[in-house]
């Protein structure tokens, strides 16, 4: 079987192909590497010793994306690609919207001219916006607040008109909660351009010092500790996901969301604390006022994805730390150290 990977040469991606390619899948991986270096792919390689094809292509270059079509029989599509930045894209919306969703709708255009109609889609625990409810389960009311969330609710609803119009397709939406760790090799990581935007990845740059400290969005949430409690889960139980996704992707049809979480929260003083004690280093850190948009909880209800994908979060917060500063330490400057 052969899989087409959008976006794969980046943090999920390349985990996800990874897990992949020890399962016994072909792939060809396409990513036009704006927020990734070509370094991940070789790492891939390395780790799994297993060789694929890499095209450095815009998804948007339909002419390009149908070459891949038409040279390679693709059996299904995992679609990573896409811009993730919430602050960016409130600043540049139209680059969002292009990317995410005019990127996945010339994916699926090709993919119907070729007549492949089985894909597994990165979508986001952002589409639920501000849940009344914990855990949050799937079909809890979507509404979102920014561009960068838009993009990923009319994705949804875009893969949900195109099924209803053919019900060959065979589609999965993975909901993820919030990504921490890496691979046990600490060969590959989140490696983002510029300043992180998420927690985990700025706790690990003022690990390696460099960035000088973390600043918490506020202590006053109606939380045990007053800061704000998220899922985070471990990069290879999400990769082992897509893996679950895409073995019934390609059994069955219609389209089902799925959130991928652990459904148990730790608070930003929790998950400090925790990454202090594991990696052996004090992360110096300073509460600031709370960030504009940010919800006090937010947690999983992962058992549809236990139901029926046989998948669970194995590894606790712990292990993500410990991955985590196993991949940062020794790469001090991401994928652009040797190593
Ligand atoms: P990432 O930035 O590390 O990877 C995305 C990859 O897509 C990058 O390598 C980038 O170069 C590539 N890309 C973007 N636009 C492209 C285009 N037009 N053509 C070809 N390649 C393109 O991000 P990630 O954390 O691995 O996220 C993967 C997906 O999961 C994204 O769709 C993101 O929105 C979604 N997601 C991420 C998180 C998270 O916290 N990391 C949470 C929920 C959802
Ligand atoms: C986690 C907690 C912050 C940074 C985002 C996107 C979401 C998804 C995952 C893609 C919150 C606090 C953070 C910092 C802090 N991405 N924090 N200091 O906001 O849950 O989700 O990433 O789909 O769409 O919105 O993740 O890591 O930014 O924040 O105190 O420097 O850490 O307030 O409580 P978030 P995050």
């Amino acid at each position: 079987m052969t899989i087409l990977v959008t976006g794969g040469a980046g943090y999920i991606g390349s985990h996800t192909c990874v897990e992949l390619l020890n399962n016994g899948y072909k792939l060809v991986v396409l990513d036009k590497l704006i927020n990734s270096k070509l370094e991940s792919i070789n790492r891939v390689k390395k780790i799994t010793g297993k060789d694929f094809i890499f095209e450095h292509i815009d998804l948007l270059d339909k002419k390009a994306l149908e070459r891949i079509f038409s040279d390679h029989k693709i059996d299904a599509v995992v679609h990573f690609a896409g811009l993730k930045a919430v602050g960016e894209s409130v600043i540049k919306p139209l680059d969002y919207y292009r990317n995410n969703v005019t990127g996945t709708i010339v994916l699926c255009e090709v993919m119907q001219q070729f007549d492949v109609k089985n894909l597994v889609v990165s979508s986001s625990a952002t589409v639920y916006g501000t849940a009344k409810q914990m855990p949050i389960s799937e079909d809890a009311p979507l509404g979102v607040t920014n561009p960068y969330g838009r993009t990923k609710l009319m994705v949804e609803e875009i893969l949900r008109d195109i099924y209803t119009s053919d019900n060959n397709w065979s589609i999965a939406l993975l909901r993820y909660f919030n990504p921490f760790g890496a691979h046990k090799s600490g060969q590959i990581g989140e490696d983002p351009n510029g300043m992180p935007n998420n927690l985990t990845t700025y706790i690990t740059q003022v690990g390696i010092g460099r960035l000088n400290e973390v600043r918490i969005f506020g202590n006053d949430y109606p939380t045990k500790d007053g800061t704000g409690i998220r899922d985070y889960i471990h990069i290879i139980d999400l990769a082992k996901g897509h893996l679950k996704a895409l073995n019934n992707v390609l059994n069955s049809n219609g389209i089902e969301a799925y959130n991928l979480g652990t459904g148990r929260g730790y608070s930003v003083l929790e998950v400090i604390k925790t990454f202090e004690k594991t990696a052996g280093i004090s992360i110096p850190y300073k509460v600031v006022g709370r960030r504009p948009g940010d919800v006090a909880v937010s947690y999983a209800d992962p058992s549809k994805a236990k139901r029926e994908l046989g998948w669970e979060a194995e590894k606790n917060l712990e292990e993500m730390c410990r991955d985590s500063w196993n991949w940062q330490k020794d790469n001090l400057y991401g994928y652009l150290n040797k190593k």
